[in-house]
């Protein structure tokens, strides 16, 4: 997106609106501009809304804000599509992706589908590789969008719903042998700095423009880690004192030092208990924090049921941890957080029953 989009689409494009409504006194309601015609889909990538949730706060009788920044409301309905369009501008600028070479990546689904939403839009053939335990709404979605979608096996004993380590090692070793037989560019999500890139020159700017420089804290539950360094890099850069609490599943809490080895949970695109995480950088972190599957269902159930914000179980997560903060060490203050991806792709699980 150019500088000028960038620019009319962000908050700078807000108004402050009379609210009219029946008993909300005079919470000032903002009245949007819609954003300039598009060039193409790459346009509607990004600038998403960051609202306070008031009512899961209050209900709790807790102190100070939580701020979501309302990522499933990206085209592919996840954070990941700005990682996909940073990765693949970047690629194609740069020479290391040709005009309508292939491109394959391995993907818990969100990041492929935003590959799938970029390259279509572009005009290179996508192949996804995808573990058979994440859901089948993420395949039939990058499917749709013209991806090959190749779905690898569990490893022995995985649960449908669960993608562990070992999973993702065979996930690692089909997507190798693709690209040598495709002659593909492979993003390399996990390792490349262009996934942080996308989260410290887009999410993190505009988290900070929308709270209006007001942020004391951001929780992210962590996967390839690259949301979290690329937001932390620009917070800390803005104000070096924000706090930074990365979120791990607590059965693959490797990073706060537990052993997790063939560890399964149901946070989808997080927790791969690896311990080679390049993108990890432990001096943005304030606290290593932990939560479980169930506690994260609970509260990415309430945010739909109290807020209107029907999000997956990472969203969960994060929420989950901004309340106890509220309730602990950050009370009286603001905590971002981020809603990763939209319910819909959770739809054939338990999430929403
Ligand atoms: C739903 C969801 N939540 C959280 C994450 C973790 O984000 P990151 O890879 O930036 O650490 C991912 C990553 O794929 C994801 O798909």
């Amino acid at each position: 997106m150019n500088d000028s989009l960038l620019a009319e689409r962000g908050s700078a494009g807000l108004k402050s609106a009379p609210d009219t409504r029946e008993g909300e006194g005079a919470t000032p309601r903002l009245a949007r501009r819609p954003p300039p015609l598009g060039e193409s889909i790459l346009d509607a990538i990004g600038n998403t809304p960051l609202v306070e949730l008031r009512k899961i706060v209050r209900n709790r009788g807790l102190e100070g804000r939580i701020l979501g920044k309302l990522e499933y409301l990206n085209p592919g309905s996840s954070k990941k599509d700005r990682v996909a369009l940073e990765v693949i501008r970047r690629a194609r600028a740069d020479g290391r992706l040709q005009p309508g070479q292939a491109v394959v990546e391995v993907t818990s689904g969100n990041t492929g589908t935003g590959l799938a939403i970029v390259c279509a839009a572009y005009g290179h053939p996508f192949i996804a590789v995808m573990s058979k335990g994440n859901t089948v709404e993420r395949a039939r979605q990058m499917a749709a969008l013209g991806a090959e979608v190749v779905l690898v096996d569990q490893a022995a004993g995985g649960l449908s719903g669960q993608v562990s380590g070992c999973d993702l090692e065979r996930v690692e070793q089909t997507a190798f042998e693709l690209v040598a037989e495709r002659g593909a560019f492979r993003p390399y999500q996990f390792e490349s700095q262009d996934n942080c890139l996308a989260h410290e020159t887009q999410t993190g700017p505009e988290i900070w423009e929308q709270a209006q420089g007001q942020v004391d804290a951001f929780a992210m539950i962590s996967g390839t880690c690259g949301t979290y360094t690329g937001v932390m890099r620009y917070l800390r850069r803005m104000n070096p004192s924000v706090r930074g609490y990365m979120i791990e599943p607590a059965r693959a809490a490797v990073l706060a030092g537990a052993c997790a080895d063939g560890a399964r949970h149901k946070i989808q695109g997080t927790g791969y208990a690896r311990r080679d995480l390049p993108l990890f950088d432990r001096t943005l972190v304030t606290e290593l924090v932990q939560i479980d599957d169930a506690e994260a269902e609970e509260m990415a159930r309430a945010l739909a049921v109290e807020e209107g914000i029907f999000a997956g179980i990472s969203t969960g997560a994060n929420l989950s941890v901004a309340l106890r903060l509220l309730a602990g060490p950050e009370k009286g203050n603001t905590i971002v957080i981020i809603a990763c991806d939209s319910g819909l792709k959770y739809l054939s699980t338990d999430l929403y029953p």
